[in-house]
C-alpha cells in the first residue's frame, strides 16, 4: 500500500555498480599506509576521481599534491602514493632521484595496458592509444613509451586524418574506462584504414567498465530519469550517463551527493534508474535512495547482470599491516 501523500516510484538499481577492485585496492593502500607510517601520507593526484573519498582520506591524514615537487623538502621522507590511474615512467624515476619512498596504487588492469603498449613497441609497432586527451590514465599510458611512439585517437572522425610512421606496423590499446560501443566503432574504423593493425592480446576496457555499462543498458529502457553517482572528472561515470541516454532513459544525469538532485526534474516520473561509477562509494548511493524514500513511496528492483568476484590484493608489506590490530 502506498504511504499517504507520497507518489509511487520504482528505482531500478543496477548491480554491479560502484567501487571496482582497482579503486578498492587504491583506497586500501592509502588507508594502510596511514596505519603503518602515520600521517601525513602524500598522494599524487586524486587517488580516485571522487570528492567524497578524497575528503575522507584527507581527514585521516592524506595530503593530495599535483606533483612530487609540491611535497615540502622536510617531508620528502614521508610515503607518497601514486593514484589508481597509473603514472608515466618519469614519475617513479623522479621519486627515486629525490630519494622518496613511493607506493604505486596503479590498478593492475591499467598496468596490463601499459605492458601491452610496451609489447607493441618492442615488436616494432607504432602504438595507437584510443582514449581521452588529458585523462590521467592516458597521460600515464603515453608516458610508458618515448615521446612520439604513441598516437592518441579520440574519435572515429579522426581516423581518416591520422598520420602514422608506418601503416603496416601498428598496434592499439585503449583507456580502460571507455564506452564499449564507441570504442568498437573506433577500432572498426581503424581496421578499415589499417588492415594490418594488431589488437592487444586481451581487451583493454576493464571488466568493471563493461559490467557497469551492461547493467545500465539492462535498466535504462523506459526509465524517466537515470542517476549516475559519480564525479564530473570520472571517465567511466560519464560514459554511464551516455549509455543510459542511448539505451532508453528519457534523461540521465551525474550526481555526486543527494543534495545535488534537482527534484523538479523528478516530478511525474514513475521509474528511475540508479547506478554508480567505479569510484563512487556505496554510502552515497544509499544516501540518494534514502532521499527518494523521503519524497516517494519507493520500490527497489535490482537490475542484475553479473556477480563480480574480482579482488586485487594490496602489496605484501601493507597486507601484513591490515592484519595488525588498529
Ligand atoms: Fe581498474 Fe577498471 Fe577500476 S581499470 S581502477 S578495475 S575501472
Amino acid at each position: 500500500m502506498n504511504a499517504p501523500n507520497k507518489p509511487p516510484l520504482t528505482i531500478r538499481l543496477c548491480e554491479p555498480r560502484g567501487f571496482c577492485a582497482g579503486v578498492d585496492r587504491a583506497i586500501q593502500i592509502v588507508v594502510l599506509a596511514l596505519k603503518k607510517f602515520g600521517a601525513p601520507v602524500y598522494v599524487r593526484h586524486e587517488i580516485v576521481h571522487n570528492r567524497f573519498v578524497v575528503d575522507g582520506l584527507r581527514e585521516r591524514g592524506a595530503i593530495f599534491v599535483k606533483e612530487l615537487s609540491d611535497i615540502p623538502g622536510d617531508h620528502r621522507e614521508r610515503p607518497v602514493v601514486f593514484s589508481a590511474h597509473g603514472v608515466p615512467k618519469s614519475v617513479p624515476a623522479d621519486a627515486e632521484s629525490r630519494h622518496m619512498f613511493y607506493l604505486d596504487a596503479t590498478c593492475p588492469l591499467v598496468s596490463k595496458v601499459h605492458k601491452q603498449a610496451m609489447r607493441h613497441q618492442r615488436l616494432g609497432r607504432h602504438v595507437l592509444l584510443i582514449g581521452h586527451a588529458g585523462h590521467p590514465e592516458v597521460v600515464g599510458t603515453m608516458g610508458q613509451l618515448p615521446e612520439g611512439a604513441v598516437t592518441l585517437v579520440e574519435t572515429v572522425e579522426q581516423v581518416s586524418g591520422l598520420d602514422v610512421p608506418d601503416e603496416e606496423n601498428l598496434g592499439y590499446v585503449t583507456q580502460t574506462t571507455l564506452s564499449v560501443d564507441d570504442t568498437a566503432d573506433i577500432v572498426a574504423a581503424l581496421e578499415r584504414r589499417f588492415p594490418n593493425l594488431t589488437a592487444p592480446s586481451s581487451e583493454s576496457i576493464c571488466y568493471a567498465t563493461t559490467n557497469r555499462q551492461e547493467a545500465v543498458k539492462k535498466a535504462a529502457p523506459g526509465t524517466g530519469m537515470f542517476l549516475i553517482v559519480g564525479a564530473p572528472n570520472s571517465s567511466n561515470s560519464r560514459r554511464l550517463v551516455e549509455v543510459a541516454r542511448r539505451h532508453g532513459a528519457a534523461d540521465a544525469v551525474l550526481v555526486q551527493r543527494a543534495s545535488e538532485i534537482d527534484w523538479t526534474r523528478m516530478q511525474g516520473v514513475s521509474t528511475i534508474g540508479i547506478s554508480a561509477g567505479a569510484s563512487a562509494p556505496e554510502i552515497v548511493v544509499q544516501e540518494i535512495i534514502d532521499a527518494f524514500r523521503d519524497r516517494f513511496d519507493v520500490t527497489v528492483d535490482i537490475a542484475l547482470t553479473v556477480e563480480e568476484t574480482e579482488n586485487f590484493p594490496v602489496m605484501r608489506d601493507l597486507r601484513d599491516t591490515a592484519l595488525e590490530p588498529a
